[in-house]
């Protein structure tokens, strides 16, 4: 399974790496302008840290200027995929980067028959949003259950990216699962660590290991 992080916080990304834990990258709107810095100087930056793919969104709304759009930003460095909402015109933008080659992350999907459609038109990756499901009351955790279900009868290529996360439950769900990707945000990231058994136990080991007053030398 992959993690890819949910931030443009260049800091958060690099830690990630450093723990192993960042086969990608998400972006969007929200978390661009939460860094205030230029869009285009943050995407290359990510891009230059990460090896994985890094998801840059689009942001207006026809297909040819979401397909205008994701020419440019797929030409800013080789490991962007466009993120294109799935909307009508949304759809046609995704086909038309699929004939060119241009790999796509359809976001704000919240029912199955949107993943159907976004895998029929070639998406490279699809965002199921659990975590706002969550919020009005619906299982969002199902609706991953279901995407998986139809990709696998028909084939799809699609990969499944469990968004929206909000806490390590849900990563261990779409582990469960076998979805192929989690996205998800820093704080939620750190907390895949902890376990307080291993704190107590640590403590103990330590001062164990004080009481014998020896040291690990270098031969
Ligand atoms: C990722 O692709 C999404 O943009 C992100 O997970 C949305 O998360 P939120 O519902 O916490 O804003």
């Amino acid at each position: 399974m992959k993690f890819f992080v949910d931030t443009a916080n260049v800091e958060q990304i690099r830690q990630a790496k450093a723990w192993g834990l960042c086969d990608g990258v998400t972006t969007n709107p929200t978390l661009v302008a939460r860094e205030g810095r230029d869009f285009r100087e943050v995407i290359e930056e990510i891009c230059s840290i990460v090896d994985g793919p890094v998801s840059a969104e689009a942001v207006t709304t026809e297909a040819d200027s979401i397909l205008a759009e994701a020419r440019e930003l797929s030409s800013w460095a080789p490991n962007i995929v466009v993120k294109i909402p799935l909307i009508p015109e949304g759809i046609k933008a995704v086909r038309m980067c699929a004939q060119e080659g241009i790999k796509t992350n359809v976001t704000l999907c919240f029912s199955p028959l949107q993943a159907l459609i976004a895998a029929k038109a070639g998406a490279s990756y699809i965002s199921p949003f659990v975590g706002r499901l969550d919020d009005i009351s619906h299982q969002g955790m199902e609706l991953v259950h279901q995407i998986l279900q139809i990709y696998q009868n028909y084939g799809f290529q699609t990969e499944v990216i469990v968004a929206s996360v909000r806490n390590p439950l849900h990563v261990v769900e779409a582990a469960m699962m076998g979805a192929h990707i989690a996205t998800v945000p820093f704080d939620v990231l750190a907390k895949f660590f902890n376990h307080p058994l291993t704190d107590v136990g640590l403590k103990r080991f330590l001062a164990d290991w004080e009481k014998l007053q020896q040291e690990i030398k270098s031969s």
